[in-house]
């Protein structure tokens, strides 16, 4: 760093190893091999740049370490140390900026089937001309970190919540619809046929239907999904997919359905009497009547255990009484 006549002037830390493991797989050497660049590089350029009169200190970051990438625990990891360099620089009154990236195009280190599934999530790549124009962007201002990725919200925000709410997403506003019916021009050919049939006939009609959707998503023969009581992540359903299954009930219901839907009702049985008794309202014979959805069973005895035992049996008085009138 010292040996020129020309002083140094501006640092781009750009070094880093992308690996895909999920954490329970890390070993030690590939936790070292990943943190390496980031942690003992970002440190040593940091370290011995500090006596010189520098005009920026860049370090490229990336977007796994602000909200997570499946696989890139240690990745993430590296990064966020990067993040927290350029806060400590900040502290210190030297330059400092570090940007979080999204995937770039043009062959580094996020693949082409990398960049394909983060399309999927709602992430366009940057073109390599549109993020040098985004760093010299951030360099004329005193911003010490930046996440720049160009993001469709509406995909990115269904994905990353499939879960349950994200805080760090709560202020971004979507197009999406509320939860309760949408007005297709036509009613979907499968509630006419569901319709259509006898009362006792409808359940399995149902679960047939999310057995070939479910298939679908998954790519699978509905052969495969004989047991209704398989837990989808078991059947290695991601939060990709289970946005997909969610997109294609709204179109074969006519409904919105809550963001989380395939989180809360985890296989095909729970699923088929939540849309049943919830969502569709569904007429079933008294000897098909489909079991009380789990979420509310728990919500009633979290309820019960609230009241005493005189409490609950005058309770139990009023709704005899109430039955019987
Ligand atoms: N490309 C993206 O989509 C993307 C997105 C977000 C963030 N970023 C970040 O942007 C930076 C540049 O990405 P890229 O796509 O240009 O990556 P890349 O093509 O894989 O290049 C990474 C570079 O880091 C060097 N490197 C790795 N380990 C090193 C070590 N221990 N010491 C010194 N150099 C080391 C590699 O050198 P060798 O070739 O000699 O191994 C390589 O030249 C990375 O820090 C990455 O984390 C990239």
């Amino acid at each position: 760093l010292h040996n020129t006549q020309i002083p140094l002037k501006g640092i781009v830390h750009a070094a880093g190893i992308a690996e895909y493991q999920v954490l329970q797989d890390i070993n030690l050497n590939t936790l070292e091999s990943t943190l390496r660049p980031k942690v003992a590089g970002g440190w040593l350029l940091h370290q011995l740049s500090l006596g010189m009169n520098l005009d920026f200190f860049v370090c490229f970051s990336s977007i796994a370490s602000v909200w997570g990438s499946r696989g890139q625990a240690h990745y993430a990891a590296g990064n966020h140390f990067l993040d927290t360099l350029a806060h400590y620089r900040q502290a210190l009154g030297v330059p400092a900026l570090s940007i979080n990236w999204g995937p770039w195009a043009g062959g580094g280190m996020a693949s082409e089937e990398t960049q394909t599934l983060l399309k999927r999530m709602g992430l366009e790549p940057w073109q390599a001309e549109e993020g040098i124009a985004v760093l010299a962007q951030l360099l004329g201002t005193n911003i010490v970190q930046a996440t720049a990725a160009k993001v469709d919200w509406n995909i990115f925000k269904a994905v990353y919540e499939v879960k349950g709410q994200r805080s760090l997403l709560k202020q971004i506003g979507t197009q999406q619809q509320e939860q309760g019916e949408v007005q297709p021009a036509l009613r979907p050919q499968f509630l006419e046929q569901l319709d259509a049939l006898p009362a006792n006939k409808r359940q399995s009609f149902l679960i047939a239907h999310l057995q070939s959707q479910v298939a679908e998503v998954l790519g699978l023969e509905p052969s495969h999904l004989a047991d209704v009581q398989q837990g989808f992540l078991e059947l290695g359903m991601d939060s990709l997919m289970a946005v997909d299954l969610k997109n294609r009930l709204e179109v074969s219901l006519g409904q919105s359905l809550s963001s989380t839907l395939v989180f809360n009702y985890p296989n095909i049985e729970v699923l088929a009497n939540h849309l049943a008794t919830y969502i569709l309202s569904l007429e079933l014979s008294t000897q098909q009547e489909l079991q009380k959805d789990p979420k509310e069973l728990s919500q009633a005895s979290v309820e019960l255990e609230q009241f005493s035992e005189d409490e609950l049996a005058s309770l139990l008085d009023a709704e005899l009484a109430a039955l019987v009138n």
